[in-house]
């Protein structure tokens, strides 16, 4: 018998995106950063920061954050859980929901991380696939899983469901929904307004993508407060830091900024996705700060090795569904720039190989 339980030693573990050490010198759209930096008051807020609140613990539950998020999505502050990023909170659900006899369900393909936490809870998950255009599976009604997973919009395919359609699929379930709205911030809608109809239904935040907030891990939950109070049993004592508390809370009540930035991440990802058109991509409408794109003319993989040797990240998954196309973040204009045309001779070249074998088959004839 080895060190560890059976299912950690056969687990794979989540293979994260590509960190590069030299930032100046790549450009990085592979793991859905917001190619802004956080707002000034943030920054300001972490400059202030005193040996008091260090040498402290912090405040367990970080209520002077839950409270501004509560302002912001017209609930109560006991509707809130901070965490240290969204995984936490998927981490938490699992642990709180799921078990042998438990399993947990999501549509796929999704967010690679789902099945990573349900193998470690060693509970069994339910994946349902999704139609070619994304819609919410019929069956996920009727799973019977403790804990439902719908990342919208979806990663890795910046699609949406319409919340309508989720409200019917809370009150069907007879477990936990959880809705996964780490990439809201740059959709037209959210499904906040549900945590008060459905006693069964959390929402996932993310400060990392529109608040510019991934290097410090904060995330939060929206849920009727017993759901909230269950969850916070589960979660570490001092789950999240008190330079965390203080810069999150700063970012969100600078509303001015974060809509700022959001709303020129969109209108850019409009101008990639045409531009990636013209280049003889095939690419879904994207709700997220990133967009799924298939070449009609290379294989995904070839293109993703031929972008890093120019210093250029973006994310390939070897999975089903997904394994022909590129997941790309939305960068600043000049990085998408600089994508674009290296897109472009990747893809030039290509051609130019493929003439030139077309000619030599001929030749040959
Ligand atoms: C779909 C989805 N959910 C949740 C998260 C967690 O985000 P974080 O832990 O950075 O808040 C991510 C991160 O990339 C994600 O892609």
């Amino acid at each position: 018998m080895g060190y560890f339980r059976e299912n950690v030693e056969k687990a794979k573990g989540y293979e994260p995106g590509f960190q590069p050490v030299q930032v100046d010198e790549v450009i990085k759209l592979n793991t859905n950063e917001n190619p802004y930096p956080p707002s000034p008051t943030v920054m300001k807020v972490l400059a202030e920061i005193t040996p008091e609140q260090l040498r402290w613990y912090p405040d367990p539950q970080g209520n002077i954050f839950r409270q501004a998020a509560a302002e912001l999505n017209g609930v109560q502050p006991d509707y809130i859980m901070c965490c240290n990023g969204g995984d936490e909170l998927l981490s938490m659900a699992i642990r709180a929901f799921c078990d042998e006899n438990r399993p947990v369900a999501y549509p796929v393909p999704t967010y690679s991380l789902y099945p990573v936490l349900a193998n470690l809870q060693n509970c069994s998950a339910i994946e349902i696939p999704f139609d070619g255009e994304f819609n919410l599976p019929a069956k996920l009604t009727a799973t019977g899983a403790a804990l439902t997973i719908v990342c919208n919009p979806n990663a890795p395919t910046g699609t949406f469901i319409d919340v309508g359609e989720l409200a019917s699929l809370a009150d069907e379930l007879t477990g936990v929904l959880l809705i996964d709205e780490a990439y809201v911030d740059f959709a037209e809608a959210n499904g906040t307004a549900l945590v008060k109809d459905f006693d069964n239904v959390i929402i996932l935040r993310s400060m990392s993508k529109g608040y510019s907030l991934a290097g410090i891990r904060f995330g939060y939950a929206i849920a009727q407060p017993e759901l909230i109070a269950g969850l916070m049993k589960v979660k570490d004592s001092y789950n999240v830091d008190a330079v965390a508390i203080a810069v999150a809370t700063a970012a969100i009540k600078d509303q001015q900024y974060f809509k700022e930035n959001v709303e020129k991440v969109k209108a850019d990802r409009k101008e990639l996705i045409e531009q990636l058109r013209t280049l003889n991509f095939e690419i879904a409408n994207s709700f997220a700060n990133f967009v799924l794109a298939k070449s009609k003319i290379c294989k995904a993989g070839e293109i993703y090795d031929k972008l890093v040797k120019r210093n250029i990240y973006v994310r390939y998954f070897d999975l089903p569904g997904i394994d022909d196309k590129l997941r790309i973040t939305v960068g600043t204009k000049e990085q998408n720039q600089k994508l674009l045309s290296a897109l472009n001779e990747i893809l030039s070249e290509e051609i130019v190989l493929r003439d030139l074998s077309l000619s030599e088959m001929k030749d040959s004839q």
